[in-house]
């Protein structure tokens, strides 16, 4: 089902994007050599706890994992890339982390991810890699005009992902959300122009360009939830969620206040 948010319902819409952002960043602050992810995963619950929110993923159970997540945030270090779980890692210099949020505050939701390097060291592979997915990302999200489709969407993001030189995997894309986190219509990371559903004002869809250094093959963690690159390369994810307008699109998941 696809569904068409009301003008009061995106407007806290943008209450749950800015609350998903704000949370994000300050994880990301606090994360340098050493944090272990369960402390992430806590930090997040004690957050999205305090804010009055509810977590998408602690009870979620999708076919694509094995039972209820029972984390509160996606941690993903280096060749893993999507649904990583929480574990008891801490987290050295260089590591490539991406994290990845879903909250419903007020019955709406809103989803993104960040991905980042720990500490002081800058692997040139890996700032490329994550600077393609941002890229893919914000062109996905210039793509998403008036009378667009999410065709032109999904081309956009393909296009800035395939320049880069990273092989596109289409079995995980972007998706609608709204009442819940996982909604019709599928954005894939690829496609052609023009063709797809034709977006509306007040669509809210999660957009997520991600990538794999050179390969577009994933194998699953024994955890039954970690997706990793099968070759063991690193990997990049970024997320927002928008808001269709009648002149464009709008990034909800903004932080309230400028982080560095
Ligand atoms: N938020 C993820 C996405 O971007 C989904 C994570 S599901 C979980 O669509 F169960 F792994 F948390
Ligand atoms: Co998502």
């Amino acid at each position: 089902m696809i569904e068409i948010l009301t003008p009061a319902e995106l407007v806290r819409a943008g209450r749950t994007g800015a609350l998903v952002a704000d949370i994000l960043q300050a994880l990301k602050a606090r994360s340098t050599v050493g944090t272990n992810l369960l402390d992430i995963d806590r930090w997040a619950q004690a957050m999205i706890v305090s804010a009055g929110a509810q977590s998408c993923y602690v009870d979620y159970s999708p076919s694509f994992g094995s039972g209820p997540f029972g984390h509160y945030i996606c941690t993903a270090v280096n060749d893993a890339v999507l649904h990583g779980l929480p574990h008891d890692y801490a987290l050295a210099d260089g590591d490539l982390l991406t994290l990845d949020l879903a909250v419903i505050l007020d019955g709406v939701a809103a989803d993104s991810a960040i991905s980042f390097l720990v500490g002081e060291a800058r692997p040139p592979e890996s700032v490329a890699l994550i600077d393609a997915t941002e890229r893919a990302l914000h062109a996905g999200i210039a793509a998403a005009g008036p009378g667009a489709r999410i065709g032109d969407i999904s081309a956009a993001i393909g296009a800035v992902l395939t320049a880069a030189g990273y092989p596109i995997n289409t079995e995980f894309g972007g998706h609608g959300i709204g009442s819940t986190m996982h909604q019709d219509p599928h954005v894939s990371n690829t496609g052609r122009p023009g063709r797809g559903y034709k977006l509306r004002p007040g669509l809210l869809l999660a957009l997520e360009p991600w990538a794999m250094v050179d390969t577009a093959e994933l194998i699953t963690d024994a955890d039954g939830w970690t997706l990793r690159s099968a070759t063991a390369c690193r990997t990049a994810h970024s997320e927002h969620t928008i808001a269709i307008t009648g002149d464009g699109a709008q990034i909800l998941t903004l932080p309230s206040q400028p982080h560095s």
